[in-house]
């Protein structure tokens, strides 16, 4: 079955989302198969965003990441990969739609609430990352 990544931020932990959004994935038929709240560390982080580490943007979105506690988990479904990057919205503000997460919960890009994997190869990379035990 297919699998997907998705790692809840400080300001999405610090709001109190989880609820709403770990129902939406649920709600929508998703199984929830791993999940785990952890401050995570900088060596973790740096690696999770690696195809980033050039842009002028990298050391404020690691640092943001490191601000408090996240809630990275593992979904299972058909589809998941595609579907859950649907139902996460646009990085741009301006373009995240009313109904998706980013769109009905925050207007910054930076602090945008939530991860989700963009291909099944990156949700197999960040799984590996992030519960590598
Ligand atoms: P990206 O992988 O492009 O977006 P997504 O999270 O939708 O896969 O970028 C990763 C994160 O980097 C993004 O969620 C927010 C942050 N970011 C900034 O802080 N500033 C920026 O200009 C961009 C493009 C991204
Ligand atoms: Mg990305």
């Amino acid at each position: 079955m297919e699998r997907s990544f998705v790692m809840i931020k400080p300001d999405g932990v610090e709001r109190r989302l989880i609820g709403e959004i770990i129902s939406r994935f649920e709600k929508k038929g998703f199984k929830i198969v791993q999940g785990k709240i952890v401050t995570a560390d900088i060596v973790t982080v740096e690696k999770h965003y690696e195809e980033h580490k050039d842009k002028p943007f990298f050391s404020k979105l690691v640092d943001y990441i490191l601000e408090g506690p996240v809630m990275p988990m593992v979904l299972e479904g058909e589809n998941v990969v595609e579907i859950i990057r649907l139902m996460v919205g646009n990085k741009e503000p301006r373009l995240a739609a009313p109904g998706t997460i980013r769109g009905d919960f925050s207007h910054s890009v930076t602090k945008n609430i939530i991860h989700a994997s963009d291909s099944i190869e990156s949700a197999e990379r960040e799984i590996r990352i992030w519960f590598a035990e």
